[in-house]
């Protein structure tokens, strides 16, 4: 999705002059700055954030020490550490206006898949290993919400979603994946294809051609014809989706649906080469970077590559 805001620098880069806590100090202090993280919110915890970015806790012991001395984090205890609630808020960024259009009535209408209302089998692609879900703890979490919650839970939402978990979805996302954005910019929805429906409602018009990978989701694929949407097949090879052929294709695409960090169905990941050209294409286009962050959070070594 386009964002509005100037990109934060949010990768630890262990090649720059500038030590990695110092990196950390500064990527918090942008986000405060820029309305990302507020007076009184809650940071991760030092251990989570380690964890995160695949570094040393001391490093981030470190930076925490160092933002905590100059004033812009509290250490609570138990209660965790907060930026000061003393700073001044920040200047609130807003998204661009976007343009509105809707779909034909009735054109997206569920589209069932091959898992809809099945029994599940072993291995099947897109679906975790659902044995090993923790019922016990979920359940735990959920029963204490449900004895403790306030009414206002159990009323209608904000269709947006829960207030509170977009302000930590969009803590989490600037931390670990660099999207800068707004707890105003994060939308909870029920899952892949609502987010579609919502992106198609919101930006496209029927005429739109979307670049779409090949190979590529199937679900998004059936979701997207039955929407009525032109897709325009681009195909992908071992370093992530073939910009410059898409390009040649169909230059004037409006949108490109893309999973750079874990190509589906193949896995790969988008080169940075790759990715700078989908950018630069998308900036001079005007055209609509749609990302499917897919699987960014399963890996087994490394740090988390940053959405695009
Ligand atoms: C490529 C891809 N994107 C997104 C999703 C997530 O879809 P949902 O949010 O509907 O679970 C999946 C799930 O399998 C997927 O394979």
């Amino acid at each position: 999705m386009k964002t509005t805001p100037a990109p934060l620098e949010l990768s630890v880069d262990r090649t720059l002059q500038l030590p990695i806590y110092l990196q950390i100090c500064r990527r918090f202090k942008t986000a405060i700055a820029q309305g990302h993280l507020r007076a009184g919110q809650r940071v991760p915890a030092v251990r989570a954030l380690a964890t995160e970015l695949n570094l040393a806790r001391g490093t981030v012991e470190t930076a925490y020490r160092i933002l905590t001395d100059e004033g812009y984090l509290q250490v609570r205890g138990a209660a965790g550490t907060v930026v000061s609630p003393a700073l001044p808020a920040p200047a609130v960024v807003t998204a661009a206006p976007g343009r509105f259009a809707v779909a034909a009535a009735g054109a997206l209408a569920p589209t069932p898949g091959e898992y809809h209302g099945r029994e599940p089998e072993p291995l099947k692609l897109g679906l975790p290993a659902l044995d090993a879900f923790p019922r016990k703890v979920w359940n735990r979490i959920a029963g204490h919400r449900l004895r403790t919650g306030e009414p206002l839970t159990m009323a209608y939402p904000d269709p947006a979603g829960y207030g509170p978990l977009r302000e930590r979805i969009a803590t989490y996302l600037g931390l670990s994946r660099g999207v800068t954005c707004l707890p105003e910019q994060v939308f909870v929805t029920a899952g892949y294809r609502a987010t579609l429906e919502l992106v198609l409602r919101s930006l496209a018009t029927p005429d739109d051609v979307f670049w779409f990978e090949d190979p590529g989701y199937l679900q998004a694929q059936l979701f997207l014809r039955n929407a009525g949407a032109r897709l325009q097949p681009v195909p992908v090879d071992g370093h992530g989706l073939m910009v410059e052929e898409g390009v040649r294709r169909a230059p004037d695409a409006r949108f490109a649906l893309v999973t750079p960090s874990h190509q589906s169905p193949l896995g790969v990941t988008l080169s940075l080469e790759r990715r700078m050209a989908l950018l630069d294409w998308a900036g001079k286009a005007g055209s609509w970077i749609i990302e499917d962050d897919y699987d960014s959070e399963f890996r087994y070594q490394g740090r988390p590559l940053p959405a695009l």
